[in-house]
């Protein structure tokens, strides 16, 4: 098949007339990567400050975990789980020892990683906890985002998500981010099962709560029987400047979801990690997925993996981070067009100093875009800046001049 592309704007116009329009793109055509850059169709180079929402942590086609995609592409790429495969054990033993927990349940998107630790919180609060029959409640916060099947936008608090999607998943109890009276208030319900939370709201626009808040939740959590389910599919794995953002308060969530970066972006696998109280709750036949626990995916994980940690990505983002709020502060003093950043290692947002319906934050991306920076908007005024955690501190100072110039020199039309 020829997949030679004539020109960015050709590439556009196909996917415009052949798409489903769920997406609106910065008008960029990427056609190679490589660690913190990427170039277009016309050979033009970008750093990217969006890192694939924080799937691509160790750099674009980081060549060892490219190489563990192609040894194990070559051997066997899929058995579904109706049989063994030779890799599948051998990941489940890495990763439950690299993040301390009992059991590991693999499946694909952050979704469904979602999805299944709401399953097995419920299977736990009915065969464990002994909630009655089909009465088990879960408790979300607002402006929390996990995806977009049915079960997660049924806990969503974005009318872009769930309008005319309905009617939604039942079970659900939504309350306030960052308040814990109201978590208190809603764990006095003996069906409460779980509490599902991101450590860091990153759809919502890289959201941090106070701190202490998550720990104590967590705590308040474990006193009333609940489990604490922590999503880490954006935060985790360094994206934060620790391994998983809850780390910053050192605890371990109940229920652990991964994705995006257990596979550097290469790849869709994700993760879910509990004990055995917890896990095995759940029998064979009752959950699962043709591709979760594949060896191509188990593979390329475990290098995702190791590279995080050999490569200290972690604490160069913990660094990085604080070098990059510093420039960005002094910037929103300097600027009319942003007054705030806001973020925990290398996952920062700086707040556009304008209404959410306005373009300004999309324009100003379409000029960084033409100053050499790749970033979108969320939420209409909220800029998410969050490199690949390969990114070196020359680079960054680069970027951080480009963005300054950007938004100095930024006139709205
Ligand atoms: C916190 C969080 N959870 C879950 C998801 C869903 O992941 P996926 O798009 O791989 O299904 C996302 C996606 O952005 C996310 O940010």
């Amino acid at each position: 098949m020829n997949l030679q592309i004539g020109s960015s704007q050709q590439a556009i116009e196909l996917e415009l007339k052949y798409g489903a329009t769920n997406y609106k793109p910065i008008p960029v055509v990427l056609s190679r990567a490589e660690g913190v850059f990427m170039w277009d169709v016309e050979g033009n180079r970008y750093f990217d400050f969006l890192a694939a929402y924080s799937a691509v942590n160790q750099g674009h086609c980081h060549p060892r975990i490219i190489r563990a995609l192609n040894e194990q592409a070559s051997k066997l790429t899929l058995t579904s789980r109706a049989f063994h495969n030779d890799v599948l054990g051998k990941f489940e033993e890495y990763i439950t020892d690299y993040f301390g927990y009992d059991r590991v349940l693999p499946m694909n998107t952050g979704v469904e990683g979602g999805e299944t630790a709401v399953k097995l919180c419920r299977k736990w609060a009915y065969e464990v906890k002994g909630v009655p029959a089909n009465m088990a409640k879960i408790i979300f916060v607002s402006g929390n985002f996990w995806g977009r099947t049915l079960a997660a936008i049924s806990s969503s608090t974005d009318p872009s998500s769930t309008r005319n999607f309905g009617p939604f998943m039942p079970g659900y109890e939504i309350i306030p981010y960052n308040d814990l009276d109201a978590l208190e208030k809603a764990l006095y319900d003996p069906t409460v099962a779980g509490f599902m939370v991101e450590p860091i709201q990153g759809e919502a626009g890289v959201v941090v709560p106070d701190a202490g808040y998550l720990k104590k939740a967590y705590e308040m959590c474990r006193s009333s029987n609940v489990l604490f389910i922590a999503d880490e599919v954006q935060t985790g794995l360094g994206r934060t400047g620790k391994l998983l953002a809850c780390n910053h308060e050192n605890f371990l969530p109940d229920i652990l979801i991964l994705g995006k970066a257990l596979s550097g972006g290469v790849f869709p696998v994700s993760a879910v990690l509990a004990s055995d109280e917890i896990m095995l709750t759940i029998k064979p036949g009752e959950h699962g997925s043709t591709y979760g626990g594949n060896p191509l995916g188990c593979a390329v994980a475990m290098e995702a993996l190791q590279v995080l940690k050999d490569e200290k990505l972690s604490e160069n983002a913990e660094k990085l981070g604080y070098i990059f709020r510093k420039r960005m502060q002094q910037l929103c003093h300097e600027s009319e067009w942003v007054n705030l950043v806001r973020g925990k290692g290398l996952l920062n947002a700086l707040v556009v100093n304008d209404s959410e319906d306005s373009s300004t934050a999309w324009d100003i991306c379409m000029k960084l875009k033409e100053n050499g920076l790749l970033a979108k908007p969320t939420h209409g005024n909220i800029i998410r800046f969050a490199p690949p955690l390969v990114i070196t501190e020359n680079q960054l100072h680069d970027c951080c001049d480009i963005i300054e110039k950007t938004i100095k020199g930024f006139k709205k039309e």
